[in-house]
């Protein structure tokens, strides 16, 4: 049965001494027999953070990935070079990504594709902007992007894949997604996951919900059917991520 995984996404925030300095401070109030739990942080963070966290099961990864293995890719990281540092996870096609990066939905199934074949979860983001869920279209363009990430991802690899739903007017805006619409949407994602692979391979899938959450909402949301766990941006930050993952 899938487990609850809750991710924190530091973004661009904490140089590598404070990263150090924050994870020393929560790492042994985490309680990972329950849920999966995930630190993704900015590259220069992983290597230390990594080191800090190896005697817990706290997991690391990225936020970012390359969809080549090595070259002339001036600025970018590889899925092997993640592996061989001992990353187990990496966020791909995060919203911002996708608009202040212009990643498209083949270059996050390029990358999607990559990180599979180096044993890396990803972490796959979805999400409409508040212009599509005004217009009705919030269904129809996720299961578009669902399935182009996912395009010639055979069945499986499906165990080694993570969805977030994060519809973008939730990002940092302290606007959450009421439950019944985080619900709504991630019970379409499975839906669509079913239609492409099987039932049984969507009932095994994890589905976050991003979007503001905090230790707030955190519960309420994380307890819907279809949720499970969440991609947390931040929260994840401050002492809020604690109570986050300990959610009852
Ligand atoms: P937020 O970000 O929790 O700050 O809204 C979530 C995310 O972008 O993953």
């Amino acid at each position: 049965m899938r487990k609850t995984i809750i991710a924190g996404n530091w973004k661009m925030n904490k140089n590598p001494i404070e990263a150090v300095e924050f994870v020393e401070s929560i790492k042994n109030q985490i309680d990972t027999d329950r849920y999966d739990v995930v630190l993704c942080v900015p590259a220069i963070n992983l290597i230390p953070v990594l080191d800090c966290v190896k005697n817990t099961n706290i997991k690391i990864g990225a936020q970012n990935v390359f969809f080549e293995d090595e070259g002339a890719y001036t600025g970018e990281i590889s899925a092997k070079m993640l592996k061989e540092s001992g990353v187990e996870y990496v966020i791909i096609g995060h919203s911002e990504r996708r608009q202040l990066f212009c990643e498209t939905d083949d270059m996050v199934n390029k990358k999607v594709i990559k990180a599979i074949e180096y044993g890396i979860t990803p972490i796959i983001c979805v999400g409409e902007s508040l212009q599509q869920r005004e217009n009705n279209v919030t269904i129809e363009f996720i299961r578009m992007q669902i399935k182009n990430a996912l395009a010639n991802v055979n069945e499986n690899d499906t165990s080694k894949i993570v969805i977030a739903y994060e519809p973008i007017w939730a990002i940092g805006t302290g606007k959450t997604a009421t439950t019944n619409q985080a619900q709504e949407v991630c019970h379409e994602i499975r839906n669509v996951l079913a239609q492409i692979y099987n039932q049984n391979i969507a009932d095994n899938i994890q589905i976050q919900y991003g979007g503001s959450v905090n230790s707030k909402n955190a519960s309420e949301l994380f307890n819907m059917p279809d949720i499970n766990g969440g991609l947390v941006g931040g929260a994840s930050l401050k002492n809020d991520f604690v109570s986050i993952v300990n959610y009852k």
